[in-house]
């Protein structure tokens, strides 16, 4: 969702700006904008609909700065335009602010406040620097007005202000939404995400919530809600610019999916030693072990890898699981048991759904666990323990590498209280062993790329919709599998329970509608082979991903057998290069679709 980058003290401010925008394009937007000042007072603002290049385009070569803030809005209050753009400026033109996050109150503090007033857009920003406009003209410096605009506002923000008298300065806030401060020499920026500024700095100091921050060019002061100065330590980001560029792929997604079998190497390395024994935090097992019951929270994959990881769980550890989205979890809390345990699951750690489930548990004193690919997230520091997944940055919006690397990650959990609690299903298992497996057959998934991409040709160039079906956990990547294919192609995909077709759903099988089956689990397959059948009768057009060892001669995609709690690892590779070839094939940008966004920070 909206990205926020800012600049001071350097004198291309503008190309720092852009390529910092460029960036967090990943995030999500619509439309994006820039501030430049500092050059002999001159200050530009350039705002465009569409994308960072459009943006650009609109650049002219005097828009030049030392000092500069800029945005990528994903629209929630007011429709993507020019107008309704970051930055918004002061009805007096002397104050300038970028926001993201959402201000709920600002209905009200209109009212209150500037009653008569004529607003340029429809966004909920715009009220912001208006307030601060407000305060200053009852004679605040800027800084007491920018913390009194804050003390009225209700709801999330991360803001960049700059004060066109004083354009020495950009005062930093933030609440609930990602906003970090990176350290030069004689410079410092700001970014929604360290990625943003890497080519700058690799040092970032981390701001609280409801915490100021003055950046100037020498220097940093933070301060907290009661005005006291506070001292941060800075720390070095572990990132590094390669891991996030696209290299000779065309597409990130492209390259995520590649990664996986190294993002599985690394796991085992990261949590397993030499004896293939599991090195996983004992605070962390000893309190999952104690707990009666695992709830696991999370949206969109992360959800979807969190019903893979009960099952993971359950058979490894025999304690129950329930997998809840958070977005419904917060508003409607099931009754807990006894002893409750928290997995938050969340790539990025800055989901507000997720966030605002662990805000409750939290004020409950419930124990809880993240496990991120993002150290120093939100969601990780607020959390009693984090488990890193280690995939390197995921950039395109769809999620694949970071669904896997979940997955492998709750296995290694699941083993590490198995073994606790000397469960025979758990103490069977070698999991750097396997893990290694499903490594060396990702690649060869990955090598037939070229076979899945004819297949989708002949199967998905000119259909509506798709199912994809299975039981179990071939259910489970169903649900994954069918979320990528409609999140980027927009084909609609579902994914359902094979057995539960016919209870409906079959109504929608056509002549030549695509029905993907998952057969990996030798307990179902049979059952789902029959349902396969069910909706060849009535005219689908049917393609089976099927383990070698349950494989029919017919079947589009054989991959060879691991071991059978693991199956989820490989199936769902081949569904992530069928995502993948559709949006290719129907021409779409695949690693930005329409409306979504990588990391979204409103509930
Ligand atoms: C967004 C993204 C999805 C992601 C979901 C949860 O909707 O587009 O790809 O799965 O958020 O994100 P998280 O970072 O919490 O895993």
């Amino acid at each position: 969702m909206c990205g926020i980058v800012g600049i001071i003290g350097k004198n291309n401010a503008t190309e720092i700006l852009v390529q910092g925008l460029e960036k967090l394009e990943y995030r999500g937007y619509d439309s994006a904008g820039i501030f430049v000042t500092g050059n002999d007072n001159q200050d530009y603002l350039v705002k465009s609909l569409g994308r960072i290049a459009d943006l650009q385009s609109q650049i002219s070569p005097e828009v030049q700065g030392t000092v500069g803030i800029g945005h990528t809005r994903w629209a929630t209050h007011g429709k993507p335009s020019e107008r309704n753009a970051h930055p918004h400026t002061s009805s007096n033109q002397r104050f300038i602010l970028v926001h993201n996050g959402v201000i709920e109150n600002f209905e009200e503090l209109k009212q209150e406040f500037l009653q008569g007033k004529q607003l340029n857009g429809e966004t909920d920003t715009e009220i912001v620097v208006h307030l601060v406009e407000h305060f200053a003209a009852e004679g605040l410096s800027t800084k007491e007005a920018f913390k009194k605009t804050l003390a009225v506002i209700n709801g999330s923000y991360a803001f960049a202000l700059i004060d066109k008298r004083d354009a020495e300065t950009i005062y930093v806030a933030k609440n609930k939404s990602p906003l970090l401060i990176g350290l030069g020499e004689d410079f410092n920026v700001i970014c929604s995400d360290a990625m943003a500024m890497l080519s700058e700095t690799n040092h970032f100091v981390e701001i609280a919530d409801g915490e100021m921050v003055t950046v100037k060019a020498d220097g940093i002061t933070i301060e907290d809600p009661k005005g006291n100065t506070v001292y941060r330590e800075s720390y070095e980001a572990q990132l590094d610019l390669s891991d996030i560029e696209k290299g000779t792929y065309p597409y990130y997604m492209l390259k995520e999916i590649d990664d996986q079998p190294t993002v599985m190497r690394r796991i085992i390395q990261a949590y397993t030693n030499s004896q293939g024994d599991t090195i996983i935090n004992n605070e962390i097992v000893e309190q999952i072990t104690a707990s009666d019951r695992i709830y696991i929270i999370a949206c969109g994959t992360s959800y979807n890898a969190g019903w893979v990881g009960k099952t993971l769980l359950e058979r490894m550890t025999n304690i129950p699981v329930e997998v809840h989205l958070s977005s419904e979890f917060g508003y409607n809390m099931p009754l807990l048991s006894e002893k409750p345990f928290f997995i938050f699951l969340s790539q990025s750690g800055e989901t507000a759904d997720s966030r605002q489930v662990l805000v409750q548990t939290n004020e409950l004193g419930l124990p809880s666990l993240t496990l991120t690919n993002v150290s120093g997230s939100t969601l990780s520091r607020e959390a009693d323990y984090t488990l890193l997944l280690h995939a390197g940055p995921e950039i395109a919006v769809a999620s694949t590498k970071a669904y896997t690397a979940q997955i492998a990650v709750l296995a290694v959990l699941a083993k590490a209280i198995g073994d606790n609690k000397k469960n025979p299903v758990s103490l069977d298992f070698d999991i750097a062993h396997e893990l290694s497996v499903i490594a060396a057959i990702m690649a060869t998934i990955i090598d037939e790329k070229m076979v899945i991409s004819q297949l989708v040709e002949d199967y998905l160039s000119d259909t509506r919709n798709a199912f994809y079906i299975g039981r179990g956990v071939d259910y489970y990547v169903s649900m994954e599998a069918a979320l990528k294919l409609k999140e980027i192609s927009y084909i609609q995909a579902e994914g359902f329970a094979a057995g539960e077709l016919k209870h409906g759903t079959i109504a929608l099988i056509e002549e030549g509608t695509p029905v993907f089956g998952v057969i990996t689990d030798k307990k179902t397959a049979a059952h789902t082979r029959g349902n396969l059948k069910e909706v060849e009768s009535r005219g689908a057009h049917n393609f089976v991903i099927a383990l070698a060892s349950l494989a029919k001669e017919t079947d589009q995609i054989v991959i060879p057998d691991v071991h059978p709690l693991l199956t989820p690892l490989v199936s769902v590779v081949p569904t992530q290069l069928i995502a993948y070839f559709a949006t290719l094939q129907r021409g779409y940008d695949v690693d930005k679709p329409r409306n979504l966004a990588k990391s979204v920070t409103v509930e």
